[in-house]
């Protein structure tokens, strides 16, 4: 199975990225921030929640996401070729929840890919997508929340997966083809190293 992590800062092509990833590689696309939004149109007590964090460019409490997490983990097919986490997990207790879960369902993560993005492009990106995208975090206040949230709770993820051998970084400025090249190519050497 292919069970890629797609990580980074906000506004670093998560998104964009894995539904090229996905098409290639033939996986499940699992975004903890998609199923969340989902939550908050739907007005459920979950969305409602939630919004309160995310409005606010906070993580949402990992005990709310570790149900949305098993929920969509157990419900993938059995056949599927393996599954994208765009977004999952972002702090080392998320780490771990998700290595043991995989771990017990013989679904081990292969890599975490971190897409690197300097914070002026990010900025821009998340600033021109928010003129459309309706999003209640895409403002500069909350913009720049979401960015020191990242360094303090989600960066250390990396380490956390460094320590596993399954880390790489990949430069995440460039025209989408090229990104999507350079991450082609990260998951092929996994695959060749892996021989
Ligand atoms: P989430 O939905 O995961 O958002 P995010 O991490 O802030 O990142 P984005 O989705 O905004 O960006 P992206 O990296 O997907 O980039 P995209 O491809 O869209 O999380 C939102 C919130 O939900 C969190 O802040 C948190 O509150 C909560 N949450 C979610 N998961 C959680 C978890 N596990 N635990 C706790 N809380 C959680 O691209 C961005 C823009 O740039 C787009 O407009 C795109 O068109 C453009 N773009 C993409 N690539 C390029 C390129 N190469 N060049 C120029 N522009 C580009
Ligand atoms: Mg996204």
């Amino acid at each position: 199975m292919l069970n890629i992590i797609i990580s980074g800062a906000p506004g670093c092509g998560k998104g964009t990225q894995s539904e090229l990833i996905i098409e290639k590689f033939q996986l499940e696309h699992f975004s903890t921030g998609e199923l969340l939004r989902k939550e908050i149109a739907e007005q459920t007590a979950l969305g409602i929640e939630a919004d309160k964090f995310i409005s606010k460019g906070n993580l949402v409490p990992d005990e709310m996401i570790i149900d949305v997490l098993t929920k969509a983990i157990k419900r993938l097919d059995i056949d599927c070729k393996g599954v994208i986490l765009d977004g999952y997990p972002r702090t080392v207790k998320q780490a771990e929840d998700l290595e043991r879960l995989m771990n017990e369902l013989l679904k081990p993560t292969t890599v975490l890919i971190e897409l690197q993005v300097p914070d002026r492009e990010l900025i821009n990106r998340l600033l021109t997508r928010g003129k459309t995208s309706g999003r209640s975090d895409d403002n500069l206040e909350t913009i720049k929340q979401r960015l020191e949230v990242f360094e303090a709770k989600t960066a250390p993820v990396n380490d956390f997966y460094r320590k596993l051998n399954k880390y790489v970084a990949v430069d995440g400025v460039g025209t989408i083809d090229e990104i999507f090249e350079r991450i082609v190519k990260a998951v092929n050497s996994i695959f060749v190293s892996a021989i």
